[in-house]
């Protein structure tokens, strides 16, 4: 077998095949950059007054953390307008950290981040809007990297970030168990990656799956939520751990229609690479408060909201997953 340039493959049309799903959605992306949406697709792109709706129907119009309505008020508006992704993948406790978004697009989330990683942390990935919000800020911490997720590895090192973030992009990547190896790899022992996606619940015909719009748009390739957990138990990830899932649907009128009987949701969910820390079966462990945002609660996930000073009891994983992560520091285990 040869490896031939993007994916090895002993197959010539499965290679021709991903080589096609990779060209037509870097275009497809390019032409929403460009400003060229898809006609129907302009929901996405919540004026910043929106951004405070709440919806059980669509990830986009959650409510968002006062902090973070803070934050957007500082952020162009060109990058806002731009914003194509399914969640808000920003987890909490970031203050010094260095962090990776794969996939930025305009730039939303890096901008976020770049907020509240803080004069010393570090943001790795879009251009344009760079000095403006340097200038907002007061120091600039962003670089952008042109570049396929799945080499990451030719650009970082092994255990360099805390923290991987990524919005809407994983199910649009031709070798999504890579892509996790690959964030498990660049991640440190503790790191967390905190990212927003789409998942089928069900199996999708496949018919589905080859349609160009379905695909672009993040249905046709999302992963089968069961697949995706045993893909990240067989790396060695603790989780996932659910922190937001919604309903995910499309406001396109062909889409709408070819989805009414399938099953698709929008999650943002915490993996942690595992530092070695063994928990004891039960533990027990609270939350003792100083997160910006999280001042009386942690929302860990849907089935974990710590209250400050109260010990509660948790599986080994979620013990785990807290004390070998930055998370630690806010917890008496
Ligand atoms: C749905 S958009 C989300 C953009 C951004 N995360 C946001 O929230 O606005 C998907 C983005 O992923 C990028 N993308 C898709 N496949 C990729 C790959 N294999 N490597 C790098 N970027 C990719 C696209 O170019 C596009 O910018």
């Amino acid at each position: 077998m040869s490896c031939c340039g993007q994916k090895c493959s002993s197959n010539s049309n499965e290679y021709e095949t991903v080589r096609q799903i990779q060209i037509d959605v870097k275009e497809y992306y390019k032409n929403i950059a460009k400003g060229d949406k898809p006609p129907f697709a302009g929901d996405c792109n919540l004026p910043i007054d929106q951004y405070t709706a709440t919806s059980l129907e669509c990830p986009l119009k959650a409510p968002f953390p006062e902090y973070i309505l803070e934050i957007l008020k500082e952020i162009h508006p060109d990058v806002l307008a731009s914003f194509y992704g399914c969640g808000l993948p920003i987890p909490e406790a970031l203050n010094g950290c260095k962090v990776l978004d794969l996939g930025s697009g305009a730039g939303r989330d890096c901008y976020i981040l770049s907020k509240l990683v803080g004069k010393n942390g570090h943001h790795e990935k879009a251009k344009q809007y760079l000095d403006y919000h340097a200038d907002k800020f007061g120091y600039k911490n962003v670089d952008f990297h042109l570049g396929q997720i799945e080499k990451m590895d030719e650009k970082f090192s092994p255990n360099t970030f805390d923290v991987i973030v990524s919005n809407c992009v994983i199910c649009l990547t031709n070798d999504k168990p890579k892509v996790f190896e690959k964030v498990y790899e660049l991640l440190k022992p503790g790191g967390e990656m905190y990212f927003s996606d789409g998942y089928a619940m069900k199996p999708v015909p496949e018919s589905f799956r080859n349609w160009d719009l379905a695909y672009n748009e993040c249905f046709g390739g999302a992963l089968v939520w069961d697949d995706f957990v045993q893909i990240c138990r067989k790396i060695g990830f603790l989780g996932p751990f659910i922190v937001q899932s919604y309903p995910y649907r499309s406001t396109i009128p062909e889409l709408i229609e070819a989805t009414k009987d399938l099953d698709f949701v929008a999650r943002t969910v915490r993996l942690f690479k595992p530092d070695g820390t063994k928990s004891l079966l039960k533990p027990q462990i609270a939350y003792t408060g100083g997160i910006l945002g999280s001042e009386e609660e942690l929302m860990f996930d849907l089935e974990h909201r710590f209250k400050i000073k109260q010990s509660v009891g948790v599986s080994s994983d979620v013990a785990n997953a807290i004390t070998s992560s930055r998370y630690a520091q806010y917890f008496d285990a």
